[in-house]
């Protein structure tokens, strides 16, 4: 089927969402918590594939390696594509780099305050006419002509007959300047959309005027944006002076905006963004009909295709990612689980689903991602995305995000979050009736669903969304599901799998000194592939045994390599003993880069490096794990991409938390820690090998001692694991804390509603697998009595009708407890902790509060060291140690341990250890530095940073619990600002840099110094400049950061904005104006 002109076609997708039925799940079988986690279904096989239907691409082979469906694409997208063509990759933030047409913030808020209430139509004229400004007056038909489309200078390759062209230009090459001549080759429909902005005046008032001043800007010359801000600032001081009303400032301000709005814009600017906003009009208007026109690129505007291109490189889409998103089901708005393998291209078709519903569908959207890294990693990833296409992207993990979120009037949001922060968001939207808001839940690694109290928090808050709105879907992606039927039938979802990965990953195992390639079809799982060939020295041979240095030397240092360790300490020796034993060549690759390396490390530490660090960096090679710190880790990261380091020696955390490739990746050993590999890790951590877009091929070796071949065999051969419900395994995380949750949010409020309501759980549905000990019913009429037992929940008479009926309702501290995601094992002594801090909370300094705030669960792994325990006490001021005995922690009992002597009394070990990791954080706060706190300490860094995470969120779920007791009012404004100082731990002048998605410390300290002080500057900055002047920092990290500190800026001042308008809205209600 040719695409029509337009390249608008029609399908159902956008039409009305059908509700989802909900077949009830029998009761049945009783269960015990621990058989119900060990027992198998054996899996549920994989159903057949979907019909897919009107899938217009060209199809080809399932196997084509890259080959896949090109996007298409006709008359207009092709000249947009011209028009885009026009900025180069250097270009790309060019128009949006600063603010400077434009005033402060406070102008653009006022702006707002002012139009809006008071006078529409200016706000619509003022829009239109910069819009327009320079377009020719006539409609030349002429050009309507599709056949013209050759002139443009795109040349359209692939399945002409099928609709499908490819650009063969690099959009990017072409830099030429089209100026006006462009607007000869828009097509009717555009001349008329600007005609009739013309006279008709386009309704531009939903747009924000954020979104006006962020389109309007164009780069300007540093001279013009000088005056231009010093002009404002006066007028900002003599307003203060005259102490003016806030209508002047609005009057000001407006006039401001308004000569803003005249200064030169770009005129392919203005083209770029009026075709883009039509558009998604188009898309838009096509939700309202019956019959469903879909815009050029899956209902998306064509410049969302362009952004593919120019941020992620991918050019056309895999035949499976076309099929998958054009299934019927996701037209349906129905549940869609899809699994491929790692590598497979999984993201790509998420994030066009979640396009498609911020700005087609018009709702927000949560992504729940499993590490807050990764969250932090696709905040910035997607800002670019929501700063050319104006929706918004919320970090939500760690101790960031609000609850509930802001409510924009205008833009949508994307809130990209950790399991836990997302149960809360899902929780406060419940809380607030808004949960219709969300269009779309996207859940990568679904696999998770079976991972302890993680596996439980997903689990509820995708049983809440199930149960509490019809509107939203899910979609859940994973490499690794083996009872794929539990997870369809708990989602309500269809199934779309494939075998697809386009770069082959070829595994194979090595005993002694034979690699094996791993092979189905072979009766023991292995067929032989090769002999080692290395020459071992008997000195070597003693050193490396395992034939570690033979493996990595057949890639490195031309391709990069992985050797995945089963503990940390492995992880540094042999990053060590394989350096020991390299040839000295090795040395000189890209030497002057590991330099840089060594000294930015050294920066970080502020001029202390790991021994083992800067012993490997010289040969490439580095260890990866937990016990670095975030800045660490993310330098070693960056590093490796670009091929400085070639190898890294890392613990099993690497293979799902961040995304590092590699050619070859060696298991070291089939363990992880002391546990046998189970075959979901074994194909997360393989997964990295031969990834799409970054190398051509992929293998994989697992070591293996003749002892564990047997093993191994069932490892290779097996099925992937089930994934089964947590709820009851994590009893206090899981099972209670949904019960109570679901009386807090008054999901169920007896009985009877919350056995319903589990019903439809992953437990639910598994319920077969539970022991006959236990119905699922009973259970539940356990765990509600447990609460009430605990003072959580209560029992109500509701008297209806003549007839009493009981319900259960949440009590205070109930309430507070799942606000602030509060573990109840540990609920009361919080409770009880708090209260009595408010008798005397010692104020002189953090520390009491500190306390308080101290994570119990790194309570019970804490051995303290006594004689650092006194030396730190005898630090403290007279004030402060009065705090240690108000907790339970006598000063004689610290310094009897200190000099080994027995104890009589009896000293509560838990308030001993929690204040030992509140003094580790006193510490910290007071000398912001990782390095010296954990020699200190004689801890490793990357412990006492975890220690510094987990406090920032346990002080942000505190506060959240605090806010819920009236009695603790006193504390909000503590842990306030407690929590802030948790969550970046810097000098204070760094916090609203590091505010800013991926910058650490380490680089807000580089900017801070180069003159990067505020937000506005990182908003308003050059990434050019930045990469000139910052040391070790890519283009494309440069971008990035601009495009990332942009879209946080835009967030606060939306919030803003709504505050204003809040602020002055007109009550309806004003006595005698009936
Ligand atoms: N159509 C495409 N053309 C070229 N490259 C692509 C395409 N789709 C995805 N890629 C690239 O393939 C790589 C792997 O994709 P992605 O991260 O989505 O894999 P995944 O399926 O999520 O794997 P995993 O299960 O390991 O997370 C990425 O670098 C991505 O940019
Ligand atoms: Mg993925």
């Amino acid at each position: 089927m040719a695409e029509p002109p337009l390249a608008v076609r029609r399908r159902s997708r956008l039409g009305s969402a059908p509700k989802r039925s909900r077949p009830p799940v029998g009761p049945s079988a009783a269960c015990s918590p621990l058989a119900l986690k060990r027992a198998n279904t054996g899996g549920e096989g994989v159903p057949a594939q979907r019909p897919v239907r009107g899938g217009t691409g060209k199809r080809k082979g399932d196997g084509g390696v890259q080959e896949g469906v090109c996007w298409g694409f006709g008359w207009l997208q092709k000249n947009l594509i011209v028009i885009y063509c026009n900025d180069s990759e250097e270009d790309m933030f060019g128009d949006y780099n600063s603010f400077c047409e434009d005033d402060s913030l406070l102008a653009q808020v006022l702006d707002t305050e002012h139009t809006r209430p008071q006078d529409a139509e200016t706000d619509v004229k003022a829009a239109g006419e910069f819009v327009l400004e320079g377009l020719p007056s006539g409609i030349d038909q002429r050009k309507q002509d599709n056949s013209s489309a050759s002139e443009t200078g795109v040349i359209c390759g692939g399945d002409t007959e099928h609709g499908f062209q490819t650009p063969e230009n690099d959009p990017l090459d072409n830099k030429e300047d089209l100026g006006d001549s462009l607007l000869d080759e828009l097509p009717s429909s555009q001349l008329l959309y600007f005609a009739e902005m013309r006279t008709k005046k386009i309704d531009m008032s939903k747009c924000s005027s954020l979104d006006k001043i962020w389109r309007a800007s164009s780069p300007c010359p540093d001279s013009e944006h000088k005056n231009r801000s010093t002009e404002f600032s006066s007028d900002l001081k003599s307003d203060s002076c005259k102490n003016t009303s806030l209508k002047d400032h609005l009057k000001n301000a407006l006039t401001e905006n308004a000569k803003a709005q005249t200064l030169k814009v770009s005129k392919t600017k203005q083209l770029k963004e009026a075709i883009l906003s039509e558009e998604i009009c188009v898309a838009r208007k096509a939700i309202g009909s019956s019959s469903v026109d879909i815009g050029p690129f899956y209902g998306l505007p064509s410049k969302v295709k362009d952004l593919f291109w120019q941020l992620r490189g991918i050019e056309t889409l895999y035949e499976w990612q076309h099929d998958c998103l054009t299934l019927e089901c996701l037209q349906q708005r129905k549940n869609l689980i899809y699994s491929l393998p790692t590598s497979g291209g999984k993201t790509l078709v998420a994030e066009i689903l979640i396009l498609q519903e911020l700005l087609c569908m018009q709702k927000d959207v949560l992504m729940i991602l499993p590490y807050v890294a990764i969250v932090q990693e696709k905040v910035w990833g997607l800002s670019n995305f929501g700063i050319e296409l104006g929706f918004l992207v919320e970090e939500y993990a760690g101790s960031k995000g609000r609850f509930p979120p802001i409510k924009r009037r205008c833009k949508k949001s994307l809130y990209i979050a950790t399991i836990e922060k997302g149960h809360m968001l899902v929780n406060s939207l419940i809380e607030t009736d808004r949960i219709g808001d969300l269009g779309l839940v996207v859940v990568d690694e679904l696999h998770m669903l079976g991972e302890g109290s993680r596996g439980a928090t997903l689990e509820m808050t995708l049983a809440k969304i199930l149960y509490t709105s019809k509107s939203t879907h899910i979609v859940g992606m994973s490499a690794t599901l083996n009872n794929v039927g539990d997870l369809q039938k708990f989602l309500q979802a269809e199934y779309y799998t494939k075998n697809f990965r386009p770069v082959e990953l070829k595994e194979y195992i090595k005993i002694r000194d034979t690699i094996y390639e791993v092979d189905s079809k072979a009766e023991n799982g292995f067929t032989f592939s090769r002999l080692l060939n290395f020459k071992y020295s008997s000195n070597l041979k003693k050193a490396d045994p395992d034939h570690i240095i033979a493996l990595v030397t057949e890639v490195i240092p031309k391709y990069s390599c992985l050797i995945f360790c089963p503990t940390k300490k492995n992880c540094e020796n042999v990053a060590s003993m394989v350096c020991k034993y390299l040839n000295k060549e090795f040395r000189s690759h890209r030497e002057k880069e590991k330099q840089d390396l060594i000294k930015d490390l050294k920066n970080i530490g502020n001029g202390s490096i790991c021994p083992v660090l800067k012993q490997t960096i010289p040969f490439g090679v580095a260890y990866h794990h937990s016990g670095l710190t975030n800045d660490e880790r993310k330098s070693i990261e960056e590093a490796y991409s670009r091929g400085v380091l070639c190898l890294l020696a890392c613990t099993a955390t690497l293979a799902a938390g961040v995304n590092l490739p590699a050619r070859r990746v060696i298991l070291r050993a089939p363990y992880v820690a002391n546990d046998f590999l189970k075959k979901n890790q074994y194909k997360q951590m393989i997964g990295r090998a031969g990834r799409a877009g970054i190398d051509n091929a992929g293998e994989s070796i697992l070591i293996v001692q003749e002892k564990d071949k047997h093993l191994v065999q069932d490892l290779v051969t097996s099925p992937l694991e089930n994934c089964y419900s947590n709820l009851l395994p994590e009893f206090t995380k899981g099972m209670q804390n949904l019960l109570l949750s679901l009386v807090g949010l008054r999901i169920a409020v007896t009985q009877e509603e919350v056995y319903n309501f589990l019903c439809h759980t992953l437990l639910g549905v598994q319920q077969q697998l539970l022991s006959k000990e236990k119905s699922l019913s009973e259970l539940v009429k356990d765990g509600l009595e447990s609460l009430i037992e605990k003072g959580l929940l209560t029992v109500k008479i509701m008297e209806k009708d003549q007839n009493s009926k009981t319900a259960l309702a949440i009590t205070r501290l109930g309430k507070a407890a799942y606000k602030g995601s509060i573990d109840l094992s540990y609920c009361n002594l919080l409770y009880k902790e708090l209260k009595k801090g408010l008798e005397g909370l010692v104020l002189e300094s953090s520390l009491h509060l500190l306390y308080l705030a101290t994570p119990y669960d790194m309570v019970s792994n804490c051995s303290p060291n006594w004689m650092i325990y006194l030396r730190q006490f005898n630090q403290l001021s007279a004030a402060e140690q009065t705090v240690a005995d108000m907790v339970g922690v006598p000063e004689s009992f610290i310094a009897k341990k200190a000099s080994g002597q027995a104890i009589r009394k009896n000293v509560d070990s838990a308030s001993v250890n929690r204040l030992y990791l509140t003094f580790i954080l006193y510490t910290l706060l007071k000398e912001t530095n990782i390095w010296s706190v954990s020699e200190k300490f004689n801890l490793s860094r990357g412990y006492v940073q975890n220690l510094l995470t987990s406090a920032a969120s346990f002080a942000s779920c505190v506060l959240h619990f605090c806010e819920e007791l009236e009695e603790f009012w006193v504390y909000k404004a503590l842990l306030t600002e407690l929590t802030k100082h948790l969550t970046y731990c810097v000098k204070t002048e760094l916090i609203p840099l590091m505010e800013v998605a991926g910058v650490l410390e380490a680089r807000a300290k580089q900017l801070y110094n180069a003159g990067y002080k505020t937000l506005a500057h990182l908003a308003n900055a050059n990434p050019e400049t930045l990469v000139k002047t910052i040391e070790h920092l890519s283009r494309r990290q440069a971008k990035q950061i601009v495009s990332s500190a942009k879209m946080l800026l835009t967030e606060k001042a939306e919030a803003l904005q709504e505050e204003v308008e809040l602020l002055l809205k007109v009550p309806t209600d004003i006595p005698g104006t009936s």
